[in-house]
């Protein structure tokens, strides 16, 4: 592992590739990045890259608008499976169908969809600046909100604003069981949860604070208690553990029967060191992104990241 590692490292300088990575990707993956973040610190990041390529550690969407953000550079992709149940409960041309039926609405798309969507779309979102954006929006200005109906709704309640929603669904953020959560909190009543937006709002109702992955981070670092339940992919507690070694962090349980008790993104975790090597050696697979769509796709996230400044 340590070789494998080490490899890694030594190809990336030769190839002149920068490594960016998600919160959820496996612990090896996120140590030997450049950058780990959440999905609007990568789309920034990724901006600004001058290496000639890009290796995206996470999922395809992230990859994508990475591509979109600064077309000039090779992006590569670990595995091509590595997609998103939100962006695959949202094909373009059901989404331009809907966006035809209501051609007075605002579309606003949070950034987990495809290249093909956000071309449909006016301003793209991410958990980070989702609240921001629509209480920006003019209050007589009806918005169409998609694929995540769970944020959408977080949205709505923070902002008191109606929004028309898609019916989209991450299953990761879906698998919380309500039950054990409350089961836990009760063995640990010192402890604060602590949720991802795209979680059920019965989930959210427990939560002392809902933020994005890096909100959740830095909640952690700067708020005084000792002990957090952590709802949202368990991938995010190797970089908590580093910002906090000295705090207890409890991931929140899941309803799936799984070995780690938690809620794993397969998407992400599709995702390997020895891939990540292998696609750095032969820069592929690649992100290829039609030009049209592209260009599309850029004046949303564009948006996006003027209004988040
Ligand atoms: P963040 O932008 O909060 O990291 O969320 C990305 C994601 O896919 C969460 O499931
Ligand atoms: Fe998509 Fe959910 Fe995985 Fe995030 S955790 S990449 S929203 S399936």
């Amino acid at each position: 592992m340590k070789n494998l590692k080490e490899r890694i490292l030594k190809l990336k300088k030769e190839k002149n590739a920068v490594i960016l990575a998600h919160y959820y990707q496996e612990s090896d993956i996120q140590d030997v990045s450049d950058y780990v973040g959440d999905s609007l610190g990568l789309s920034q990041e990724a901006m600004q890259v001058h290496a000639d390529i890009i290796v995206f550690a996470g999922v395809h969407f992230m990859a994508e608008t990475a591509k979109i953000l600064n077309p000039g550079k090779k992006v590569i992709l670990p595995d091509l499976n590595a997609g998103c149940s939100l962006a695959d409960s949202c094909p373009a041309n059901l989404f331009q169908q809907f966006t035809q039926a209501h051609p007075d609405h605002i579309v606003i798309t949070y950034v987990n969809c495809s290249a093909e969507v956000k071309a449909l779309t006016d301003i793209v979102v991410t958990s980070s600046n989702a609240v921001k954006i629509v209480n920006s929006i003019p209050k007589d200005k009806p918005i169409i909100f998609a694929p995540d109906k769970n944020l959408g709704k977080y949205v709505m309640e923070q902002t008191d604003r109606e929004m028309l929603l898609w019916d989209g669904a991450c299953v990761v953020h879906e698998a919380f069981s309500l039950d054990k959560l409350i089961e836990l909190y009760k063995q640990n009543p010192d402890a604060q949860i602590i949720a991802h937006p795209e979680s059920e709002t019965h989930i959210l109702k427990t939560a002392s604070y809902i933020g994005s992955t890096a909100g959740m981070i830095e909640y952690v670092k700067t708020n005084p208690a000792n002990k957090f339940i952590v709802a949202t992919e368990v991938g995010i507690l190797h970089k908590m553990k580093l910002e906090v070694p000295d705090k207890i962090l409890i991931p929140a349980p899941s309803n799936e029967d799984n070995t780690c008790a938690c809620s794993q993104c397969g998407y992400m975790k599709v995702n390997t060191l020895q891939k990540l090597y292998d696609c750095l050696l032969n820069e592929t697979p690649e992100i290829k992104v039609p030009a049209d769509i592209m260009k599309k796709a850029f004046i949303p996230i564009e948006r996006m990241l003027k209004l988040s400044r």
